[in-house]
């Protein structure tokens, strides 16, 4: 276990040994979940290449195998056939070439005649800043990726643009292929390092391979000064957009965290590039999310998986040598022209052993479950989830009309530098709320009427047992995870 961690190195078998030996020690962890997919070593950020192929889901995502800081990134990969039990299928991408010598970014998958189209960026240092380039590997049905000989299929960014220009995201429209491409624009003087306003760059292809730039998409919101993870499903008729902003402005309660996460509901034009726009908003509340992908499953179920991690947040446990996970599978719909993501039909029926009871004290023995029950809008609540010394708690102040997150009472402290509380409005929610609260261990899914709100977050809780004490009495649902 005495190997030197360079920040860029790349798998080879020489480091096996030490990786089963950090696997082993991960094990032992008393944080890690069951039915979220965490790294068996390392740091597992951004979900990608998302698909349901051969018969079954296929989840890549950013990875350092190594450590738990963020490093040289590789893709991770994990199959599945109901998005609840994972099987790791180990390393998709090792950043081996020259042209990805600082890493095989975030990107997107495509089916296309039998395969699956896997784009990526491929991380360019130079001395003087990055230079973008965009890569394609193609996985057949015997699970074999390789990697496009002609790799880069994309080289630079266009002339005024940043070369931070990243996350391929590509999808059909009227017969033809699109690619979005998040990045930034030059407005002041500099020509390096990231833009001063924040774009979404489409370009077009016949053959998947060669992309011609089409021009920016006009998009009515605050756009930072960096557009990362761009991804587009259509729900009901509508264009749902997902981009992780950096540099959103702060409101008072919406955006909290370092680099925030939005969607935009309306129509997306290829062809003038424009957004029609008819609603954005923030996600997530919590202090633990970013970079979501979006995606069709099984059957067309417009599903979307998020980083549960956000920036270079410091917890408790990095010393353990694993950091980060995903957000379970969530199923998404529109209602009244708003996005509501809920985790899907399969994650839920896990928990199938129901028990209800109505009281002011609930102990449950371990840290796996879902817990659901009603607040009043018109009333203060308080309920807490521990031990007398270490809890987190959820606050519903009747007078602001929020609901708060506060992490500020549990033994072990959660990167303090970016607060310890969440908070969203409720003014626009019905009267009576319900909470759904999918406890994994460490990963905390909280979610108001079935997605309406959500605030995912991580805590350290030092024991196994959570008290759960309400305010006032209150009927209370639970079951284990089976
Ligand atoms: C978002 C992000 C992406 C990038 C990847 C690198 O979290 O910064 O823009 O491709 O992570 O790991």
């Amino acid at each position: 276990m005495s190997k030197k961690i360079e920040k860029y190195t790349f798998y080879t078998t020489e480091w096996q040994e030490y990786l089963s030996q950090l696997e082993e020690k991960i094990n032992e962890s008393a944080y890690l979940p069951k039915y979220h997919l965490y790294p068996k070593t390392g740091l597992m950020n951004d979900p990608n290449g998302l698909s349901y192929f051969n018969g079954k889901y296929q989840v890549f995502y950013q990875w350092f195998p190594f450590d738990s800081f963020h490093g040289m990134k590789h893709w991770g990969h994990a199959t599945s056939e109901d998005l609840v039990k994972f099987k790791d299928e180990g390393f998709a991408l090792i950043p081996d070439e020259e042209y990805e010598k600082n890493g095989a970014y975030s990107g997107n998958a495509f089916e296309y005649n039998d395969e699956l189209y896997l784009f990526y960026t491929a991380n360019y240092k130079t001395d003087t800043g990055k230079l973008a380039k965009q890569a394609l590997a193609i996985m057949d049905k015997k699970g074999t990726i390789t990697k496009y000989p002609k790799n880069p299929i994309l080289d630079g960014a266009p002339k005024g643009f940043s070369q931070e220009l990243r996350d391929p995201f590509v999808f059909e429209r009227n017969g033809s292929f699109y690619m979005l491409l998040g990045g930034g624009r030059f407005v002041k003087g500099e020509q390096t390092g990231f833009g001063d306003i924040g774009e979404l760059l489409l370009y077009k292809s016949t053959n998947l391979v060669d992309w011609t730039y089409q021009g920016t998409i006009d998009l009515p919101i605050d756009k930072g000064y960096m557009l990362e993870c761009p991804s587009l499903v259509t729900i009901d008729g509508k264009d749902v957009l997902f981009l992780s902003p950096m540099g959103y402005e702060k409101e008072t309660y919406r955006y909290q965290n370092r680099f925030s996460s939005i969607y935009l509901v309306g129509q997306l034009d290829v062809e003038k590039r424009t957004f029609e726009l008819e609603h954005v908003d923030e996600l997530d509340a919590g202090f633990d999310y970013y970079a979501p992908q979006s995606f069709y499953g099984k059957n067309q179920l417009p599903l979307t998986f998020g980083w549960f991690g956000c920036g270079e947040q410091v917890y408790p446990i990095d010393t353990e040598g694993w950091k980060h996970g995903l957000t379970t599978a969530q199923e998404m719909r529109v209602v009244d022209g708003k996005l509501r993501r809920f985790p899907t039909e399969e994650v839920q029926k896990q928990f199938a052993d129901k028990q209800t009871i109505r009281t002011d004290q609930l102990l449950l023995e371990y840290p796996y479950y879902h817990l659901q029950f009603e607040l009043n809008k018109k009333q203060d609540s308080t309920i807490c989830f521990g031990t007398k010394d270490d809890f987190w708690q959820l606050n519903l102040d009747e007078k602001k009309e929020t609901i708060t997150i506060d992490r500020g009472y549990l033994a072990k402290k959660i990167d303090t530098e970016y607060g310890m509380k969440r908070t969203c409005e409720i003014a626009e929610l019905a009267d009576n709320i319900t909470v759904d609260v999918f406890v994994d261990n460490s990963f905390i899914e909280l979610y108001l009427n079935e997605g309406e709100r959500v605030f995912s977050f991580r805590v350290f809780l030092e024991s196994e047992q959570t008290t759960i004490s309400f305010s006032k009495e209150t009927e209370a649902t639970w079951a284990y995870f089976e």
